[in-house]
């Protein structure tokens, strides 16, 4: 298989934001009184900050109207911006500087496929604005994972066909979205053990010995 282009997502895979989302939904669910746990935290991976609301308001006693509900989520986003702050290249995963590098010496094409709407803030923070040849983000899409839009635009803004990408996920809604975009998926984290990722990896850097070589 030749691939000529991967495409990273952004949270779980290239940075480890999940306690950020943790701490700052927690907050919102604590002054709520909704219980919310790190099991919950787990079905966020990969799903909008609008769905990922939903989720944690099934826990909710009663109906929250759409005006509460923007709000409740317009202050997540602040205190996770806030919390981002404090996000340095030390929140990068074990092996994603290596990966990078050895794939731009391959000549492989490299992009972000991400739902967050804050990838631009993240990528600066952790020092990899400007290494990607594509951003795609939340801001660019309608539909988040397991919608395959993300991957797909990422994708043609590279110029590349379906079957020409890798991407690598750790949410199990973006394995789904790579196989509905027609692409192969390696699995990192908890979709390593994914059974549809046609790619098991312990660390990101496995793809190296399959991709551009
Ligand atoms: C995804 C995360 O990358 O982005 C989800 O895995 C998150 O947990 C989603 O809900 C949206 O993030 P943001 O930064 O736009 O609130
Ligand atoms: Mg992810």
């Amino acid at each position: 298989m030749r691939f000529t282009v991967v495409i990273f997502d952004l949270d779980g895979v290239i940075v480890s934001t999940d306690e950020y989302h943790y701490l700052s939904w927690k907050k919102i669910a604590d002054r709520e009184g909704i219980v919310f746990n790190r099991d919950i935290n787990n079905r966020l991976r990969g799903v909008s900050r609008m769905e990922s609301l939903a989720i944690i308001l099934e826990k909710a006693s009663r109906e929250y109207s759409a005006n509460e509900k923007e709000v409740l989520a317009a202050t997540k986003n602040a205190l996770y911006r806030e919390a981002l702050t404090e996000l340095t290249e030390q929140d990068l995963l074990p092996g994603i500087k290596e990966t990078i590098s050895e794939l731009k010496k391959r000549y492989i094409k490299i992009a972000i496929g991400s739902s967050s709407k804050n990838t631009a803030l993240i990528l600066k923070q952790v020092g990899l604005a400007h290494e990607f040849d594509a951003v795609v983000d939340g801001n660019d899409i309608k539909n988040s994972k397991p919608d395959p839009e993300v991957f797909l635009l990422a994708a043609a803004r590279m110029g590349a066909a379906p079957e020409q990408c890798l991407v690598v996920e750790d949410a199990d809604s973006g394995v789904d979205a790579a196989i509905r975009a027609g692409m192969k998926v390696a699995g990192v984290g908890q979709a390593a053990a994914n059974s549809k990722a046609s790619f098991a990896l312990g660390s990101v850097k496995d793809i190296l010995a399959f991709v551009g070589c």
